[in-house]
Order: C-alpha cells, then structure tokens, then sequence
C-alpha cells in the first residue's frame, strides 16, 4: 500500500473558529477557551487511543489528534492503525541517526541538540507531533537489552544531554516523550517486576535526568514506564506521577502510559495518567476484540465520571495537559521545517557518528601503532564479522528504523580505502534480525565460516574485525536482557584464532553495551562503534583513516567480568529480581561511584573477591590520535557559605599537544572529603568538549554551586547541603584525574 500524508487529517477543521485557535493568544487563554467549550465525554476522549499511534483530539472545536510515533533514533516506519504490523507506506523512510549510546559518547550536547532538532524536522515531514523519546534510564547493568536506547550510567551525562535533545526537538514544535518513567533499567520482567530502591539512589541516581529535563527544557510529555515502584506500575502511580513528577517538578505536560503500560482505572484516573496508548495487546504482536472504548480510560472512565465520582478538577487536569500539548506543537504559532532524509540530516547523522566512535586502545604493533592506518601500507585488508555488513537499524524493538539509505561498515571501508583493496570473511552468522527470538544457527555454518575467515587472515596483510552484538532477541533488543556478558555467536573463538593466524588486527566492536573482552591483551587496537544509523561505515572509516580524529568517551564503565558490576553483586533479588521483586542493593554506587572505591571497601560490599582491576575501560575514557596537556587548576574566587549562597570558581588550561586537530572532553567530578554519609569518591558535575589545533591551548573557567555538593539526606526527604572540605577533580575520565583542587565551606 503507499498512502500520501494527505491521506491524514491533522490540522483539524478549518471552518471552525474560537480563540483556541488564534495562535497569537497566549498558551494557557488557549487551553482554557478550549476546555470552556469540551463537554464532559469529550474531556474523557482525548485520554485514551483510537489508533496505535493517535490519541484524538476534539474534531468538534478543530483541535487535531495527537501523532506519535518512535523514537528515539529517528522517526519509525508507519504502523497500522490497529495492529503492530507495519503499514507498507513507499514514503516512509527516514534518516536512521545514531543510537543514543553513541550520542552519550559524544559528550556534545550542541550536537544532542542538532539531533533533536533534526528528529524533529523528520517528524514534521511524517505528520507526528509527539516523539517517543529520548530514554534516560540509567546503565545499571551490561545485560539490559535497552541500554543502546539510553545515554549511560551517569545522571549528570544523560541530564545534560536528553535536555539538549529535548530543546532542539520541542525549538520545532515536536514533543519530546521523555522515557521511560522510572526505574525501567532492564527487560526482564519489566512488565511488572516491583522495584525497591533506597530514597537516596532514587533521588541521586535514577530520577535526576527525568527531573534535570523537565525543569531545564521544560518537557511537554513523559511516558510512564511498565515496571512498578511501590507496588503500582508507573504509568499511573501516585508517589511518582501526582508527587514528584506534576507537585514537586512542576511538570505541566502530559503522561502517557507505555503501550499496554495501564492496568487498572481507579489507579488511571487518580495515579496521575494523562493518555492510555496500547493496552489490549501484549505489548508486541496479538490483538484482543476489545476496541479502544474497552480501555481503562474508555467507557468506565466517563461512565465513573457522569456519575461524579471523579472530581472535576482531576478531569480537567488530564485534558488541559493533553490541549497544551497539542497548542504547543501542531497548533504552535510557529513550527520547525519538514525535511525528510536530506543529505543535511545524513551529514549531522556522520558527524554525531564521527564523534561518537570510542577509539578504546591503539598500542603500537612492532614498533607502530595500526591506526591512523596508512593503507598504503596494505596490499590486502581482511574484513571480518557479520557487523560489517549487518543491516543495523533492523530489530531492536519499537526503536527499529527504516533508512533512507545505511552505509555498512564494509561499504564505508571500500569507499575509503578502495573496493580491491579490501576482502570480506562473514566469520560467524546470528540469524535474520528478529524481534522476540531467534532463528536457529545450524552449527556447522560457524565452523566452516570460521575456518574460511582464519584462512583468508593468514593471506591478509591487516585483519579489521567488525563484530560485537546486534538488535536481535537477547542481544541489544527490546523485550529481553543479554543472557551473559560475553561476545555471542562463537565469537570469542573466532576471535582467538584469527590472533593467532594475524595479530596484526583492529578490533571494531559494534553494541550497545559493554562486552566482556577476555582477548583484549592481545589486540593491539580496539575501537568501541555503536548503531551508528545511515551514515555508519562512512563514520568508521573516518575514524580509522585518521580524517576524523577519534574524540568518543564511553558513558559507561566496562567491568572486567560480570560479577565486577555491583548490580551482579547481591544474588538474583538485585538483578533480574524473582519476577516479583527487585531490590537495587547496589544502591547508589553505580559504574564509576563503584569502581572509584579502594579495592578492600568494593569487596566488602560484594562479599567476595572481585578482579584485581575491576573495570577494563573507565567511565569517561576515549583515547585520540593527538594529544592534550592540562594545567593544575586553580580557585579564582570562593564566596559559598553554609547557608548555599555565593560560589566557587576556577580554571585551568587544556592544550593540543600533538600533531593533529582534535576534540578533548574535560570532566569536572566533586567529591566530598569527610561527609556524614557514605558518598561516592566523586561524581560528575559538568563536562566540555573542545576543539583544539595542533599547539593551541584554551582557558577553561567553572563555577561550582551548593547544588553540586549536594546529596540527599534521608533522614529529611530533601536535599542537604553540608559546610567541610570538598574536592573538585578535573579529568579526561573518571580513572584519569589530572588535576585536583580542594576547597573548604
Ligand atoms: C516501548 C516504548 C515504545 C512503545 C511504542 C513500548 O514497547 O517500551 O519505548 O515507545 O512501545 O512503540
């Protein structure tokens, strides 16, 4: 079928006016000449779906439906509207951007807010005006098969940049569905496993960059996530929706649930829901005979609230939220340009990808490091692994893309180095991509793939292996967590032999998640990729060419084995849960705030021996092709007092001491010297990227506040702010600290 977006009614009805409807009127005289004119039915209406991916809106007044669509990477292929089948449109292929892990990896959030604003000139071109994304769950564990989607372990990281995002996309009248709200950091048994967190760690660690969004980009729309906290699902729980989110926030947008995310009507009504999306399926594929009047919002919401048991200030709550909604974006004075696949969007697309990619070692190989590789070096180049020609915006889940156009690492590496130059080995196969399960692998294809690329690598004169996971069922995909840490498909011993026959390799690791690396000693060079969407292999080969100087910082630590991650420290109750619950007994000491500790205090908390070095990658690290000299920081000015006014300021000075122009990202962490609670060494308060010339050197100046130094003190329910002595570290990752100063309120 091909459909034109004629085909949809979004603008509403054009013969009706009202000042709803005169965009020079302020927001709210809007919403409230629209609410004065809904009846009671249609107040209710506008709460649950009447397609999979539109909500209505009120026809009656001209106000248009509401269109969402995935998310978050660019926007996704047209569903049917009453099945999760994909509708077949011919005009539904988009810019494919790179997974949000590559956007961490960045640390730029000029480029988080390029994305969004991209995303959104996409979305604008399909007709949506709610973009389900950015996802800001917290990188709690290896295996969750969603941490592609998410922007790292580190609150102040993803805050800073899912606000950038969101800015961009909203600057163009599209709403940012910020996701999943809260606590969703795994797939297994996220439907309803009971997550029990310590009021700390939920304030410090998992609820930060929802909050950070929502006041510093002024979110318009938060989907609500499937799991539960305190006993009831969050897409219509009290504590965390009416509580947190809409009093103490000031949230004044919209929650929607996930799909098929409600449960329950009373919970619907009075637990802080706005819009019911996706119930009467099971999240994925089969469809029940209810119709959307059947849902929790439907009929016995109306009916509920015609008999008045439902207040009117809580009915007219949910529609004013979802009306502001749609003032805010379909119906905006002003909205952004609809720009569908442009060579534009696939240049920022490259560019985010260029700045992404973690080169994670690069030792020298008798005597001379591989990359920047000088192909003319070369006679014959051997690429290895399925990755490389692997179709990577396939499967995953709802985040699955339909690109315009995807260059395969393979492709990007011919182009740059010439199609003779270059030979392909599969060397492992993993099946067609799937969403839910995977296709069976007959064995012997591995042996004879395996065989076939070891041969061909004792022929090459440089092996690059471009392997890793994929968006297949327990790989990096929705729906299902990794089932162990290790590389999948037998990869470890292709791996092996193919060191053995050419250890003159460059490993490429394609995934949204660290990987245990048993190899990694004997690989001189090792560069972490992620889904890099349309323009990927053009982004690889610049990466290995040396045209772009490698400037990607992990935003997660990579443990040494699984057991060296704290959320795999406290039996199965702290991950995956017992199906009922799960309890997060690592607490607030999450990636970096873990590995920071002496080695004896990480093992008293594990109760048992960990790796002698915990992490194999830090937090935070990315090596380049030029080199850069920090300064000793220093205090200009210290005006904090007790009470948290005043502040703290300093700079230090970064200089390209290399060859080659380049990017440094300079983290700034805080740490507290003698707290009354336990507190991590430090934690990531602010980060910049610079671009520095070959010998220049910059000025940088920060200004730390109360609120950096703050931790929350249980024993209050709040923030707390405490006078002693503070640390602030200036490094290039969270393991290398290069210059320190300390201060003292
Ligand atoms: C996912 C959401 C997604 C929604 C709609 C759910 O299964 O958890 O992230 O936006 O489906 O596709």
């Amino acid at each position: 079928m091909t459909a034109t977006l004629a085909s949809c009614s979004l603008s509403g009805d054009k013969t009706v006016s009202g000042p709803w409807l005169d965009s020079s009127l302020p927001l709210e005289e809007r919403v409230e000449a629209a609410l004065g004119q809904m009846t009671l039915q249609e107040k209710v209406r506008v709460c649950y779906a009447k397609t999979k991916f539109m909500s209505p809106g009120v026809p009656r007044l001209g106000i248009p439906d509401v269109h969402y669509s995935d998310g978050p990477h660019g926007v996704r292929a047209e569903i049917n509207p009453d099945d999760w089948g994909y509708a077949g449109w011919t005009t539904d292929s988009i810019t494919a951007f790179p997974a949000l892990t590559c956007l961490a990896a960045t640390w730029n959030p000029w480029l988080a807010n390029q994305y969004g604003a991209a995303v959104a000139e996409e979305a604008i071109a399909r007709d949506k005006n709610v973009m389900l994304g950015p996802g800001v769950n917290i990188y709690r564990t290896p295996l969750n098969g969603r941490n592609f989607e998410y922007l790292g372990e580190d609150p102040c990281l993803a805050a800073q940049l899912a606000t950038e995002y969101v800015k961009g996309m909203q600057a163009n009248a599209v709403a940012a569905c910020l996701k999943h709200y809260i606590l969703n950091d795994q797939e297994e048994y996220r439907g309803h496993i009971n997550v029990k967190v310590s009021e700390r760690a939920f304030n410090e660690i998992y609820a930060a960059p929802f909050k950070a969004v929502v006041r510093d980009a002024e979110l318009w729309s938060i989907m609500g996530s499937y799991n539960k906290y305190l006993g009831t699902h969050c897409s219509h729980n009290d504590t965390t929706l009416n509580q947190i989110l809409k009093r103490d926030w000031g949230f004044d947008g919209m929650v929607v649930t996930d799909w098929g995310g409600c449960h329950n009507t009373d919970e619907a009504i009075f637990g802080g829901l706005d819009v019911e999306m996706g119930s009467y399926t099971n999240g994925l594929t089969s469809e029940s005979a209810f119709g959307y009047d059947d849902y929790y919002l439907g009929s016995a919401y109306r009916e509920k609230a015609e008999r008045g048991e439902v207040p009117d200030s809580i009915i007219n709550d949910k529609a004013r939220r979802i009306l502001r909604t749609l003032f805010r974006t379909t119906l905006a004075p002003e909205r952004g340009q609809a720009a569908q696949a442009t060579p534009e969007h696939f240049e920022l697309a490259r560019k985010i990808a260029d700045e992404g990619i973690v080169l994670l070692k690069n030792d020298p190989f008798k005597g001379s490091k591989l990359l920047p590789l000088n192909a003319d070096l070369y006679k014959s180049i051997l690429v290895v692994g399925e990755n490389a020609t692997r179709s990577l915006c396939k499967g995953g889940g709802s985040s699955e893309l339909k690109p315009r156009r995807e260059v395969s690492p393979l492709e990007g590496l011919q182009q740059r180095f010439g199609k003779d130059k270059i030979r392909y080995a599969k060397g492992y196969v993993s099946g067609r991509p799937m969403y839910g399960h995977v296709d069976f692998i007959p064995p012997f294809t591995e042996d004879s793939l395996r065989a076939e690329a070891v041969a061909m690598a004792r022929e090459a004169d440089l092996v690059i292996y471009v392997g890793g996971l994929n968006k297949n069922h327990n790989q990096d995909c929705e729906g299902g967590d990794r089932l162990y840490y290790g590389l999948p498909f037998a990869q470890p011993k292709l791996i092996d032999e193919l060191l053995q026959a050419n250890p003159r390799m460059v490993i490429v690791l394609i995934s949204g998640n660290a990987v245990e690396m048993p190899w990694v000693n004997r690989v001189p060079a090792l560069v972490q990729s992620w889904y890099n969407g349309s323009a990927a292999g053009y982004a690889l080969a610049d990466i290995l060419s040396g045209d772009v100087c490698p400037s990607g910082k992990t935003p997660f630590s990579y443990p040494t084995v699984l057991t060296d991650c704290p959320a795999h420290q406290h039996g199965t109750i702290c991950y995956p849960g017992d199906s009922i619950d799960e309890e997060y007994l690592d607490d607030i000491f999450v990636g970096y705030r873990f590995h920071d500790l002496p080695q004896a205090r990480k093992e008293a908390k594990a109760g048992f021996k960990l790796s002698p070095k915990t992490v194999r990658f830090p937090f935070g690290f990315g090596l380049s092709y030029t080199t850069f000299a920090y300064t000793q920081p220093v205090l200009f000015d210290h005006t904090l007092t007790p009470d948290g006014k005043g502040r703290v300021s300093g700079k230090v000075r970064v200089k390209n001491t290399g060859g080659m122009a380049g990017k440094e990202t300079i983290q700034f962490y805080v740490g507290a010297d003698r707290p009354s609670v336990e507190r991590p060494v430090k934690e990531l308060k602010g980060f910049i990227k610079l671009t520095l010339q070959p010998g220049e050197e910059k000025e940088l100046t920060f200004i730390i506040s109360a609120e950096d130094l703050m931790f929350w003190d249980e024993t209050i329910h709040d923030w707390k702010f405490e006078p002693g002595k503070y640390r602030l570290y200036i490094g290039s990752s969270a393991a290398d600290i290069k210059g320190e100063v300390s201060f003292t309120i």
